[in-house]
């Protein structure tokens, strides 16, 4: 079964389950959003069942807390958790310094007030997320649907005083409808192919009227969790300075791959 899937879903998977090792018994998680952030729920739900592991849930989105309750994952919200341990997300892209462009799913605003409220975040990605320089992968940015024009607008030209190579914006789609976020607002996706000062460019996108966040996740991540489509996974922690590898293998897991993967 294993055999059909793509390098990427397999790395994928041998991330999350990685992940999952970081979550104990009594736990406040935030549950990511995303195919990466999937898997890791579908792992932890079924040690929730099988295990008996006992932790509360706070997802980042509708879809994710719609397969949370699914997999038998109690889920709260973040006002009842009020703080969480830990958090554990995909991500679009990640630098050397831990930095990421998340969004590419639409649950930035959620996943960033969720990443910000917890003791520890954990980004679980496949190895084609590493980026020497984020902004290869177009920046979201939630806008409120009030004036889109004009605040795509200027932050087009805001864009001119910027260390970026390229200052395009669009409004993400949904067939021939805008994207609407759980919070009712659109996404603009800036093309900016390099991002030379990603602190600044946060800040200031962060200070224009019609802009509610954008998914520049500075100084927010602790560790990422890579996967390899060998089964191969490697953590790195930007707080402790150590690189960890290790590798899953993919035939003793097989049964419970084939399981999750239903
Ligand atoms: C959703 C996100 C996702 O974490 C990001 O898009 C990665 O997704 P995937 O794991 O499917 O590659 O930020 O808003």
């Amino acid at each position: 079964m294993t055999g059909e899937l793509s390098p990427i879903d397999k790395a994928k998977f041998v991330a999350a389950k990685r992940s999952v090792d970081y979550v104990e018994d009594g736990m406040r998680v935030g549950l990511g959003t995303g195919s990466t952030a999937a898997w890791m729920v579908r792992c932890l739900g079924e040690l929730v069942r099988d295990q008996g592991l006992k932790i509360k849930g706070v997802p980042t989105s509708t879809r994710t807390a719609e397969l949370a309750r699914d997999v038998g994952i109690e889920v709260i919200s973040l006002d009842e958790a009020k703080w969480l341990d830990l958090t554990i997300d995909g991500a679009d892209e990640f630098d050397a310094n831990l930095n990421l462009i998340k969004g590419g799913g639409g649950a930035l605003l959620q996943e960033k007030i969720v990443a910000t409220a917890s003791d520890q975040m954990i980004v679980i990605a496949d190895v084609g997320k590493e980026v020497e320089t984020l902004g290869a992968f177009p920046l979201p940015v939630e806008v409120i649907p009030f004036g889109w024009e004009t605040t795509k607008s200027l932050i087009e030209e805001m864009l001119i005083s910027m260390d970026v190579l390229g200052r395009d914006a669009s409004l993400r789609m949904n067939g021939d409808r805008p994207f609407v976020t759980d919070e009712g607002n659109y996404i603009l996706d800036l093309h900016l192919g390099r991002i030379g000062a990603a602190n600044q460019l946060a800040m200031v996108l962060n200070q224009m009227p019609g802009v509610v966040e954008n998914g520049l996740f500075i100084d927010i991540c602790d560790v990422v969790i890579l996967g390899f489509g060998d089964g191969r996974v490697e953590t790195r922690d930007i707080n402790e300075g150590t690189v960890e590898e290790g590798k899953l293998d993919f035939l003793e897991s097989d049964n419970l791959f084939t399981d999750l993967q239903d």
